[in-house]
């Protein structure tokens, strides 16, 4: 069994001990690494949340063991401050107002990325079932619904 794995974050090598094999990717970003955009709801993979991207995909940070992640890349909002499909889906969002407390916000947009990334939805029933595992307690769905289809189209 390997001691440290390395993968690139934010376009950073970085390298992580295994000492602690129950350590969680989300663990690890905001409570060592303190990137604190990525939110911890539930912790159980049911709320989205905290998903990242990882080889392009938005996962849940939160059921990502450390040890899983070697040679993998990982990206989160903090590393998506400068790209143009980011900045468009933001300035969108606030456009529609779609956000109220705020904090499903990181995930929502980091599953929006993904989704305006792959294209590989286009229409209001296929948007609505791919945000369907971010949970948002405020209900502002529709809002982020009309907010990601105004940049796509
Ligand atoms: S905190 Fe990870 S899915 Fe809820
Ligand atoms: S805006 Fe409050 S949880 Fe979504």
């Amino acid at each position: 069994m390997k001691e440290k794995i390395d993968f690139l974050l934010n376009g950073q090598i970085t390298e992580v001990s295994l000492q602690d094999e129950s350590l969680t990717l989300l663990s690890l970003l905001r409570d060592e690494l303190k990137l604190k955009a990525t939110k911890y709801g539930c912790g159980l993979g049911q709320c989205g949340a905290c998903k990242v991207l990882v080889d392009g995909k938005a996962m849940n940070s939160c059921q990502i063991p450390i040890w899983d992640l070697d040679k993998k890349s990982v990206v989160t909002i903090e590393g998506l401050q400068e790209d143009k499909i980011y900045l468009n889906l933001k300035n969108s969002f606030s456009n529609a107002n779609a956000a109220q407390c705020g904090f499903c916000i990181s995930g929502m947009l980091v599953t929006c990325y993904s989704l305006l990334k792959t294209q590989s939805s286009q229409n209001i029933e296929e948007l609505s079932e791919e945000l369907k595992e971010n949970l948002c307690r405020c209900g502002v769905h529709h809002k982020i619904i009309n907010a990601l289809i105004k940049v796509s189209t």
